[in-house]
């Protein structure tokens, strides 16, 4: 699959995950919900860190939205750390998720809206596929490192 239809999948099924999260009142699945959250977001972010932002980079013209990008999983990480803390029936769980909602949607608005189209422009259509399969054979590995973990 080509690299950046995989990343906009996995954006998409966060997104779906979210919704689901907000719209519970039921607060083991609330728990579960931010746990796949977690997952998916922690894997998410390590195969576009070690595969797709260092292709990207090698772009000088893209290697500033790069660096922003590292920034913003940092933002994201963090915000996943102090919510792994809370309980599910505090108001801070709620207010914390929604804050970690808002700030991974600026993130997937500024790669699906800025970095993406640059890089399609910049990236001929093999070397998209040949990326695609390294984030799909990072992400088996980390989802198998997850599962053995559980
Ligand atoms: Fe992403
Ligand atoms: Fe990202």
């Amino acid at each position: 699959m080509n690299a950046l239809d995989l990343l906009i999948q996995d954006h998409e099924k966060v997104k779906k995950l979210f919704q689901e999260a907000e719209q519970t009142t039921d607060h083991t699945q609330k728990t579960e919900l931010f746990d796949r959250i977690d997952t998916e977001l922690a894997i998410h972010a390590e195969v576009e860190e070690a595969v797709f932002y260092p292709a990207v980079e090698k772009h000088e013209k893209l290697k500033e939205m790069v660096a922003e990008a590292r920034d913003e999983h940092e933002e994201v990480e963090e915000l996943l750390l102090e919510i792994e803390d809370l309980a599910t029936e505090g108001t801070e769980f709620d207010s914390k998720l929604t804050a970690l909602k808002e700030t991974v949607e600026h993130h997937v608005a500024e790669e699906e809206g800025e970095m993406f189209p640059k890089v399609r422009e910049l990236f001929d259509a093999k070397i998209l596929e040949q990326l695609g399969k390294e984030l799909e054979s990072a992400k088996g590995k980390h989802i198998g490192i997850d599962k053995d973990d559980l």
